[in-house]
């Protein structure tokens, strides 16, 4: 594979960073010269990495090409380039459908869309690719996982998950400010809390056939602390809010 990325921040240096950090990974990179400093760190770190003269030259020098451009500006970028037929094209772009990359990247025939997270750039967090294409799901295996998608409907309502980020530390900061307000060192709340959770963040593996209300339950000892928290949230609307909010957020991504 020659790789080659369009569109050089922060997705393309967590992606090149995360590839990189694999014993013996030898890929030939090209990356476009935007941004300045992004692609010059990339090449200085990495020997494989060149900076390509332009976005052109990008293409002229790789079998595979990632388009990790911003979406308001992707369709005026990919308009001005010639793509050839033997292109694999990879859309990173979450919000332009395959169908509109597929039309902008003709003759490119091989066509696909991806979702990686910039935690890619610790070998961390799975990549969902749609349709499922043995080479890209290769590719993302070895760089946190790849969970396989058919069509952009079931991608869409994955996409949804990437949403939930912010709520989820601001879950841990409520815990974290409630705990600081009881006069508890901030550090000190701060560690305890982290350890905790990558502890519970670790129990769907260790009970793989188990679903999360499963889990739920496992945790809720009946008349016990947990299950008081959970029966008020939910007495008080919280899940079926978030669950409102993320009904919002799909509408949002599949434009329905
Ligand atoms: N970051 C994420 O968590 C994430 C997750 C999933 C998907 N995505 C998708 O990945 C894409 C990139 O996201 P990002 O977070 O990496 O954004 P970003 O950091 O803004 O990177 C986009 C890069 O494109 C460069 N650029 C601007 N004009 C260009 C041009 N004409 N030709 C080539 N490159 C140009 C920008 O350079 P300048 O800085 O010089 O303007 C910038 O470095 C987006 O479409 C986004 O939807 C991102």
């Amino acid at each position: 594979m020659r790789l080659g990325f369009v569109g050089t921040g922060a997705l393309s240096s967590a992606i090149v960073t995360g590839l990189k950090s694999l014993p013996g990974e030898t890929t030939p990179v090209a990356v476009s010269p935007r941004n300045e400093e992004i692609a010059a760190d990339l090449a200085q770190r990495f020997p494989d990495v060149r900076v390509a003269a332009d976005n052109q030259a990008v293409l002229d020098q790789c079998d595979t090409v990632m388009l990790a451009v911003r979406p308001q500006i992707a369709r005026e970028v990919l308009g001005e380039l010639r793509f050839r037929p033997g292109h694999h094209v990879v859309s990173l772009i979450a919000t332009i459908s395959r169908e509109e990359i597929a039309s902008l990247v003709a003759p490119a025939a091989r066509v696909g869309k991806a979702l990686p997270m910039p935690m890619i750039a610790r070998l961390q967090g799975a990549t969902l690719v749609c349709p499922p294409d043995p080479i890209v799901a290769a590719f993302f295996s070895r760089l946190g996982g790849v969970i396989e998608v058919e069509d952009q409907s079931e991608f869409d309502a994955l996409t949804v998950v990437t949403a939930t980020y912010a709520s989820y530390f601001k879950y841990l900061d409520t815990i974290h400010a409630w705990v600081r307000s009881q006069g508890v060192a901030g550090d000190k709340a701060r560690d305890y809390i982290t350890s905790i959770y990558k502890a519970l963040a670790n129990a769907p593996d260790t009970m793989p056939n188990a679903d999360f209300m499963h889990l739920a339950q496992d945790y809720a000892t009946r008349g016990g602390i947990n299950e008081q928290v959970l029966r008020e949230l939910t007495e008080r609307g919280a899940f079926e809010a978030f669950a409102e909010s993320l009904g919002r957020v799909h509408r949002r991504i599949a434009g329905g």
